[in-house]
């Protein structure tokens, strides 16, 4: 059997006042990711072949932030149904399923997209299929009235709910799936009569049943359907979108030590038998291959290690590292473009930016590579086998040759040979007796 194909609206028009925020609701990070896009990374997993996002006027970072997706501006907010009417041009002559999503319901998952969808299929073929779940407080939510054979007859909105409809537990979560050839006509039809004179998409349903067509419910955890109103609200999404990564990560074969500890990015990448020690946090753009150890307390951004590295503790990997196989960054190490190649040691108290080192080069304590003078960055390269010995300032630009010794202390400024030694600091002189002397003087 062929399936019509699929075409998503995220709702997003609202201002989101209850954050206080000048940044609109939708773009408050989760995972360090724009609480919108988690909405169209779950919808990308539908292969949809159109979306839109609705926006308010005047909410052009919400239109930058979806890019290349379309925002289609709702000019007044009317209402939900109002919303999706503001998408019409975009799916205008469009025949398949059409998913309706909320920009502040991040959670939701593709498999439970899939499943309304899915149900949209079967033969009794509802015009509109409605996400439904049992939150522990109904509150305010819309009420789903379901009748005795389980088929969905209408959806309520708490203050034009009467008492007995208020005591239903099982609440509309926002999402629904409509058979696009009738959308069009059932959302023309919605009025704004109840109270709060808004256009309510929910009002769908109840159009539809009057028209003799099936509607239905299918039911998500209430986890995977929480709205984000408030900071609050914004916290818990982000604790519950730690485990589930936490939990991928540990299922894809990684040890994580203490887990509520370490945060993600959605896009964290950890091989098989990676170990990541307690409060470790991935920024993104972080890929760790496999047998990777990170310690406890590192923070990563835009890096990359290569297998058997170790990290930490208490590292830092800013974008641009790159750390090669076997290689070793210790404690109180900042690495920002900089390339470790294979068994490099980079273990104390170092920062090394906009430098290449070479494989199984040392560098020594308190390495410092001076990479910037105030108006541009320069390299600094070591090679492989070199030694830095510890408390170096290396000016870049600057290159150590492949097994060099660089004296401790040393401030270098010029290149140093293949195989030399370079010294770059006072010479030492040593006075017999002088402290002795000295004391005695101070006696009298
Ligand atoms: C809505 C549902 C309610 C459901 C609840 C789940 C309606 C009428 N009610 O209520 O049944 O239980 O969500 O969270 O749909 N929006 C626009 N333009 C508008 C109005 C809203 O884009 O004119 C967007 C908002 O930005 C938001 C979403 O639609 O993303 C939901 O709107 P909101 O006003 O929060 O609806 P609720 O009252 O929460
Ligand atoms: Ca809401």
């Amino acid at each position: 059997m062929t399936h019509s194909s699929v075409a998503a609206v995220i709702l997003a028009a609202g201002k989101g006042s209850r954050m206080k925020s000048d940044l609109p609701k939708v773009l408050h990070p989760l995972a360090g990711r724009p609480m919108v896009r988690h909405v169209l990374d779950a919808v990308a997993k539908l292969n949809p072949s159109r979306v839109a996002v609705v926006v308010g006027p005047g909410m052009e970072n919400v239109a930058a932030a979806v890019a290349p997706v379309p925002a289609v501006v709702q000019t007044k907010q009317l209402g939900t149904a109002d919303a999706v009417r503001a998408a019409f041009g975009v799916l205008k002559g469009f025949e398949g399923d059409v998913i309706v999503l909320y920009g502040d319901t991040p959670l939701i998952t593709p498999e439970t997209m899939m499943k309304m969808v899915e149900r949209q299929w079967e033969g009794d073929n509802p015009a509109v299929v409605v996400l439904g779940f049992r939150p522990a407080d109904p509150g305010a939510y819309g009420r789903l009235i379901v009748n005795p054979a389980g088929g969905l007859e209408k959806i309520v909105e708490h203050l034009d709910a009467s008492a007995s409809e208020r005591k239903v537990g099982l609440c509309n979560a926002g999402l629904m799936v409509f058979d696009g050839k009738r959308m069009f006509e059932l959302l023309d039809h919605v009025d704004c009569n109840n109270a709060k004179g808004e256009y309510y998409l929910t009002d769908a349903v109840g159009l539809a049943r009057a028209r003799g067509y099936a509607c239905a419910v299918v039911e998500a955890p209430e986890a995977e359907v929480m709205g984000v109103n408030c900071r609050a609200e914004l916290a818990e999404a982000e604790k519950l979108i730690q485990q589930r990564l936490r939990r991928a990560a540990m299922d894809n074969g990684a040890t994580l030590t203490d887990p509520d500890t370490v945060y993600f990015s959605p896009d964290t990448k950890l091989g098989r038998d990676v170990v990541v020690g307690p409060s470790v946090v991935f920024g993104p753009g972080v890929t760790v291959a496999d047998r990777v150890e990170i310690k406890a307390f590192c923070h990563l951004e835009g890096a990359t290690v290569a297998e058997g590295a170790t990290i930490g503790p208490y590292a830092r990997l800013r974008p641009g590292a790159e750390i090669g196989p076997g290689a070793h960054v210790g404690n109180f190490v900042e690495i920002k473009n900089g390339k470790l190649a294979q068994g490099a040691k980079v273990n104390h108290l170092t920062y090394i930016g906009d430098a290449t080192i070479g494989a199984k080069a040392n560098v020594g304590a308190g390495t410092i590579t001076c990479n910037y003078d105030g108006f541009s960055k320069s390299r600094t390269e070591i090679g492989a086998g070199a030694f830095i010995g510890s408390n170096s300032s290396l000016v870049a630009p600057v290159k150590i040759g492949d097994g060099a010794i660089v004296g401790a202390g040393s401030v270098v400024v010029k290149d140093v040979e293949a195989d030399a030694l370079t010294v770059a600091r006072g010479r030492q002189q040593n006075y017999d007796g002088w402290a002795a002397r000295f004391r005695a003087s101070k006696k009298k």
